[in-house]
């Protein structure tokens, strides 16, 4: 699928305050800094479209773009930022899970993990959490340019059998990386498939 057009539209905290649920849409989430502004970037091959940032913790909102008039991609903030009070980590948290939760024409939530980590407590406990609630959700492998293919299949299979110490089988999953593009194709061809089925 080809991404012609990619325009900001706004930034709520309130998911009831989001635009009208008509098309299709789908969320990036996962820690901060995981790469999920860039990701968005990459996808719709339009540089600055999300504010990126080296310090974690640049994504405080929920952002919608749209894509083509058609569908909806929307930046979340991360979660585990250390940095910030519990007052303030609770809030980003209820936020995102109010989203979550509630958005109703939220086709797919694509769950960032860093390749070069081994499987983390936060994320297993998030995604754990979405199957509890029944959120469709697919994997997203980042930065994979700082790993050699060895390596990233490697912790891929590491993260794998992690996942199937809970899951019954591993969700889809992707191998992205920002820098080289890596992955693109194959999350639009998802949302592609499930763009047609909306
Ligand atoms: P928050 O909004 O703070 O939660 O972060 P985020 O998940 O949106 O991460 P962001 O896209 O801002 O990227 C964080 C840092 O990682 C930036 O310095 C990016 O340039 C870098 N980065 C993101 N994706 C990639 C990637 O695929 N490869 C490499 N090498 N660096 C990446
Ligand atoms: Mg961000």
């Amino acid at each position: 699928m080809k991404v012609t057009e990619a325009i900001f539209l706004q930034s709520n905290t309130e998911y009831e305050k989001c635009p009208k649920p008509d098309k299709p849409e789908y969320a990036f989430i996962g820690r901060s800094n995981v790469g999920k502004s860039s990701l968005i970037n990459t996808i719709v091959q339009k540089k600055g479209l999300a504010k990126t940032s080296q310090t974690p913790g640049k994504t405080q909102l929920i952002n919608h773009f749209l894509i083509d008039q058609k569908w909806y991609l929307v930046d979340l903030p991360g979660y585990g930022y250390a940095k910030i009070s519990k007052t303030e980590r609770e809030k980003f948290e209820s936020m995102i899970h109010n989203y979550l939760s509630n958005r109703e024409n939220l086709l797919c939530t694509f769950v960032l993990v860093d390749i070069r980590h081994e499987p983390q407590k936060i994320d297993m406990e998030f995604i754990n959490r979405l199957g509890e609630e029944g959120i469709p959700f697919c994997l997203v492998f980042t930065k994979a340019d700082k790993l050699s293919k060895t390596a990233v299949d490697r912790n891929v299979e590491i993260y794998q059998q992690k996942v199937l110490e809970t899951w019954e089988e591993m969700p889809q999953f992707f191998i992205s990386s920002s820098v080289s593009g890596t992955g693109r194709e194959e999350i639009l061809q998802l949302i592609s498939t499930l763009n047609s089925e909306f």
